[in-house]
């Protein structure tokens, strides 16, 4: 991955960040997801006035990319305005385990700081579809 490319994907998700709606925290996060084949998909946060409604950036990114049949993601850009540089919630972790599990997540600031970190690290032990699927068997076998 070169810097320059990086580098302007850290810039569409800081244009995306623009568009963020937030109100009520004025707290604005943008975001930008890239697929395999280098198609790019961008989010900003969007809040309610019921504030559990609220939807952060990344997964409305991850949300239009696989709405729009995107499955296998690249690179994830998540940009906000703090020193300390933004890392996703506990909600969006799980959305990024479960569509994004060997993305590469970039955080970044408006002051041109970034940080790569990867998922496994920061959702260990992640609950997944696995799960699911070994319930079934189980199920299966005893009703077998
Ligand atoms: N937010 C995001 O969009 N992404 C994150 O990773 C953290 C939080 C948003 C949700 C809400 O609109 C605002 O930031 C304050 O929590």
């Amino acid at each position: 991955m070169s810097q320059r490319d990086l580098n302007s994907l850290i810039e569409i998700a800081q244009e995306a960040r623009e568009r963020a709606f937030a109100p009520f925290s004025n707290f604005r996060v943008g975001a930008a997801v890239e697929t395999e084949d280098g198609e790019i998909y961008t989010g900003c946060n969007i809040e309610s006035a019921s504030y559990g409604l609220t939807v952060c950036a990344e997964r409305v990114a991850i949300w239009k990319a696989v709405s729009e049949g995107a499955r296998c993601f690249g690179r994830l850009v998540i940009v906000a305005d703090t020193e300390r540089l933004t890392p996703p919630c506990g909600t969006c972790r799980q959305i990024i385990w479960e569509h994004c599990r060997n993305t590469t997540i970039v955080l970044a600031n408006l002051r041109g700081e970034t940080e790569t970190v990867d998922i496994q690290h920061l959702l260990p032990r992640a609950f997944d579809a696995k799960y699911l699927r070994e319930a079934g068997k189980e199920k299966g076998a005893s009703e077998g």
